[in-house]
């Protein structure tokens, strides 16, 4: 292996996405001695990485990219060029549940993280390390491996897990100060080198002692095992949220109550409409497909029921709407406020809006939706119909899709549906109004004194 450090370091991540271009723009703002390029195939992304409008929403990103592009920060679709003269390259692309053949609904699809493995062997005339950023199910490092040695037997290659555990929306914090950064690698001494080299990228502003560094195998299994605990988290106060509703329990008492238990924990204690994202759903059908490869059938069974309950939650959430607006929604304006899979991100990847929109759609009402940041194109695409269809109308403002609505519901928990003036709203509402906070976000005292009925997820 070169000695990296003693020339000026290149470092080449395969995907601009939501991990990739976050990631890269801090080790680029932190190390400006390294020099990082993100590569991708989409033209389009990387023109928006090197526009004013940066292709994802995330807080404080724009700062980053802006301090670091140009200097050590480049955006390229130059992909074998970059792969060829870096000494780390990261892969993150994008590792999607697999919709055909053996494994189909549960396993991920490797086929992007393969063709990246072929794309280096090919190209590469020089030693390098390899990062594996995407999530990934464990062992992957070996397939990996192998298809790395079908190229140039003069170069060698270490193949590092580094599993990314930033959550959208605060991703800059999170990069920023990170709980830990993981690394795994070989046990063998170009292994440890290897492992060295990253934790010393890393270690030039997270503080040692929260670099942890572990064979292969249990960094990727680490990132699985982290999304599913944090799923099921979610799926068991969302499975006491249904309990709480029968029962007059307030859920976020008991979460509270629960949560000042220092063995649980306060975090990761919201009952919602569901958790969305690329990661949950995906990591722990993952895991279930893992589980039932090696024929543990119980543990499968086990993981499989957070996807189970999270299916329950978002389907519970449009019965609620329909059974209190009298069993129909048929032609009734119903405004979703919010399609983001949660607050401060463009994402809808899993989102419960697209469930909820589509189950009400079905119901045949009018659907009134708006977000903040998610553009109306990716509304009309993730919903599978065309622009011009009447049954869904995308709004400017939440005022605008709230006012004359039969019912309201609150699908995402941005900070400004907080402070809108639904008296204003309600003015011009046709009677009864309905108000279903998915997020429990609302003053409900306050929205009941005006008028409102309101209905929040887990409390009776
Ligand atoms: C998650 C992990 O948190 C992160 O470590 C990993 O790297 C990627 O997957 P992300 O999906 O970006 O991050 O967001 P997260 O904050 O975990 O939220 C996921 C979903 O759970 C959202 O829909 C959110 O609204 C929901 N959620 C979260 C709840 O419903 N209740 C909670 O208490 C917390
Ligand atoms: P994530 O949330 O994990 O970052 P995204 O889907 O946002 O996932 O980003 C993954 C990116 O990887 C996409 O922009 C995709 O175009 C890119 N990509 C996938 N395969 C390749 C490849 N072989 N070469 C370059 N880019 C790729």
């Amino acid at each position: 292996m070169a000695d990296v450090l003693s020339a000026l370091m290149k470092i080449c991540c395969i995907g601009a996405g939501y991990v990739g271009g976050p990631t890269m723009a801090m080790i680029a703002h932190k190390c400006e001695d390294i020099e990082v390029t993100v590569v991708d195939l989409n033209e389009e992304r990387i023109a928006a990485w090197n526009s004013e409008k940066l292709p994802i929403y995330e807080p404080g990103l724009e700062e980053i990219v802006s301090d670091a592009r140009g200097r050590n920060l480049f955006f390229s679709t130059a992909v074998d060029e970059s792969i060829a003269e870096a000494d780390i390259v990261f892969i993150s692309v994008n590792t999607p549940t697999k919709t055909y053949g053996t494994g189909a609904g549960k396993a991920a699809d490797l086929k992007y993280i393969e063709l990246c493995a072929r794309q280096i062997a090919k190209v590469s005339t020089t030693d390098k390390i390899i990062v594996e950023k995407s999530t990934i199910p464990v062992r992957t490092a070996t397939t990996i491996k192998r298809i790395l040695s079908s190229g140039n037997s003069n170069v060698k290659f270490q193949v590092l897990s580094n599993p990314e555990f930033l959550a959208e929306g605060t991703a800059i914090k999170d990069l920023m100060a990170p709980d830990r950064v993981l690394i795994g690698g070989e046990e063998s001494e170009a292994g440890q080198k290897a492992i060295q080299t990253l934790v010393d990228v890393y270690a030039r502003w997270v503080d040692k002692a929260n670099i942890l560094t572990t064979n292969v195998w249990s960094s990727e299994l680490s990132k699985l095992t982290a999304n599913a605990f944090l799923a099921q988290r979610i799926s068991s106060i969302n499975a006491i949220s249904s309990l709480c509703e029968v029962t007059g329990a307030n859920v976020d008492e008991v979460a509270r109550a629960i949560g000042m238990d220092s063995r649980i924990g306060p975090k990761f204690l919201k009952a919602s409409v569901g958790f969305g994202g690329s990661c949950f759903q995906k990591d722990v059908l993952n895991l279930v497909y893992l589980c039932e490869h090696y024929g543990l059938h119980k543990e499968a069974e086990y993981w499989e029921q957070v996807i189970t309950m999270n299916d329950h939650q978002k389907k519970r959430f449009v019965d609620k709407i329909v059974k209190t607006l009298f069993n129909t929604v048929s032609g009734k304006k119903i405004a979703i406020l919010g399609f983001a899979f949660k607050k401060d991100t463009n994402d809808t990847r899993e989102t419960a809006a697209i469930y909820v929109c589509r189950d009400l759609i079905e119901e045949q009402a009018h659907v009134c939706i708006y977000d903040p940041q998610v553009p109306a194109e990716k509304i009309y695409a993730d919903l599978e119909i065309s622009e011009d269809d009447p049954r869904v109308t995308i709004c400017s403002s939440a005022k605008e899709a709230a006012t004359d609505a039969h019912a309201i519901a609150i699908l995402t928990e941005w900070d400004e549906f907080k402070d809108i003036d639904f008296k204003g709203v309600y003015q011009s509402m046709l009677k009864p109004a309905f108000l279903f906070d998915g997020r429990n976000i609302l003053d409900r005292g306050r929205l009941e004194e005006i008028g409102f009925e309101v209905y929040g997820v887990g409390s009776a």
